[in-house]
Formats: structure tokens, sequence, C-alpha cells
């Protein structure tokens, strides 16, 4: 029997719903939850991203503060914008969008935010709290996985979870996150270095594919009735659309959902999730303030 699909899209709606309740009770109070979004240049994968990100906050009720630089634009002023962005009481949450061109340096970047409106997560306050289990923003990614996994009743607790990939955004988090006491996976993270791939990975009962190389997963590489979950975005030249890409996971998905029990399709899958788990993070910036 071929996997259940996992829609992200539907989960996601429900997500970016209670984001909205809980938004629609602090305006009741008089603060409108704002996010201040950062867009240097002109990448055409990040304008979609920032695109989609402020769609989702004026749907939830909640504002969003566009500030666009361009390609040229120096660290220093990128820099004495975030420190006036975390000085202004208007604003709770900063995200600033990534790749950054490449003279500007993304770590002093991250590491300028306010960690109490560090709601990407990324800072390296935010990182240390959450490998110590502390209450932090969780990287609104590997959030998003979780929450799928719990949302379609897929058991974690005491199962093996396979991540591949170690990025900082995606694979390291996850990798701490799967292992929380309330979480209990037994965790392998996989990476470039690492030799038997595929005799690892027919191990996972859930397998998680962020590394960024497409259709990378293959059929033999799945254990049957695994949950597969598919972070990769990758954009394929494809002259037969109107955008000139297609979007192409780091799964194998036709071969793949015929041997797995769960899987997430590309798109509408985790991607929708990582814009709602941004919603509550940001609602949750703006409850700080009650
Ligand atoms: N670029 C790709 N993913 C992300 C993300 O989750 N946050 C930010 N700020 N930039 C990204």
């Amino acid at each position: 029997m071929p996997a259940i699909i996992i829609d992200g899209r539907s989960i996601a709606l429900k997500v970016r719903e209670e984001a909205r309740v809980r938004a629609a009770a602090l305006r009741g109070r008089g603060i409108i939850p704002c996010l201040a979004v950062i867009l240097v240049g002109e990448d055409p994968a990040s304008i979609s991203y920032v695109t989609g990100k402020e769609k989702a906050l004026a749907e939830a009720g909640m504002e969003g503060r566009d500030i666009r630089l361009p390609e040229s634009a120096g660290e220093g002023e990128l820099l004495s914008l975030i420190g006036k962005l975390n000085e202004d009481k208007s604003v709770h949450g900063i995200l600033v969008q990534l790749p950054l061109p490449p003279h500007i340096s993304e770590d002093r970047v991250i590491t300028a935010i306010d960690p109490a409106k560090d709601v990407d997560g990324f800072h390296p306050v935010s990182v240390g709290n959450m490998v110590l289990g502390r209450r932090c923003f969780i990287p609104c990614t590997p959030n998003g996985v979780l929450r799928l996994l719990r949302e379609t009743g897929i058991n974690t607790q005491g199962s093996r979870a396979v991540v591949l990939g170690r990025s900082a955004i995606v694979g390291k988090p996850l990798s701490i996150l799967l292992a929380r006491r309330e979480v209990n996976a037994t965790v392998t993270l996989c990476h470039t270095g690492t030799k038997n791939l595929g005799e690892i990975t027919r191990q996972a009962e859930i397998l998680i594919a962020a590394c960024g190389k497409p259709g990378m997963v293959s059929a033999d590489m799945i254990k049957p009735g695994a949950a597969v979950i598919d972070v990769g975005v990758n954009r394929i030249s494809d002259p037969s659309k109107k955008s000139g890409f297609r979007l192409a996971g780091d799964v194998d998905f036709r071969a793949v959902r015929e041997k797995a029990g769960w899987i997430t399709p590309v798109p509408g899958g985790v991607g929708p999730m990582t814009i709602a788990m941004l919603m509550l993070n940001v609602v949750e910036a703006a409850e700080v303030w009650v």
C-alpha cells in the first residue's frame, strides 16, 4: 500500500489559525504583534519567502515591517538597523532573511539581534538554550517537522530517527530536538562524511532528509513503513513552467511513496509549516510584553 501523504498545508493552516486567535487576544489588549523582516538584495527565492511571511503575518492579524536593503548595503548599515529595531518597543521579532550577500557576516548579523526578538532561533544564546532544554525560540523548520509528526500521530517514543544533513538551520537543531525527553527518539545524524549511508537509513523509522540534494533519498534507502519527511526545497530548471523552474525535494517521491508508511510532498509538506511556526514564535515574542 502506498504511503499516507502528509498534508503540510492543512496542518499549517491549523497552526496559523492558532496564531491568529492568540494575536487577536493581544490586539484586544492594545498590542499588535510586529515582526520586522529584513531582506538584503534581490535573490528570487528569498523574495518569495519574505512575501510569503508577510502575507501570513497580515492574515494572522499581525504587523509585518518590511525592510528592503540593496545588495550593496554595508554590514555596518545592517548592524545599526538591527540595533534600532532591538530598541524599538513596537517591534517584537526581528528576522533577517538568509543568505546574506558574501560581504556581510551572517554570524555578526545574527548575533546582533536581541535574543528576546530572535524568532528564527538562530542566535547563539537561543541555540544554547535549545540544547539545554530551556525555554527559547525554536527554529521554525525543525519545529515545523516536529509538529507535523505530532499532528499526524507518528510515534516518536523510543523510535529510531535518522537525520540527513547537519545544517545549522535544520539538521543540527532537529537532531537535538528529536532526542528531547518528550520526543524520545534515538537519533543518528548523517552527513557528507557518513559511510554506508543506506545501511543507516534503512534502520530509520523516521527519516528526515535535509541535505539539499534533489532526489538523493531513493526507495532502497527506506525501511518499509517508515515516516519520510522531506525538508529539501531544490529549484530545478524547467522551461515548461511559467516561473522557469519546479521544486524538487531531497526524496525520490514517486519511488519512496510505494515503500514508506508516511511521506511529505514537496511542495506542500514541510514548507508551509516553516511559516506557520514563525507566526507562533512572533505571537509568543509579543505575549512576553503582556
Ligand atoms: N533562509 C532559509 N530559511 C530561512 C529561515 O528559516 N529564516 C531565515 N531568516 N532565512 C532563511
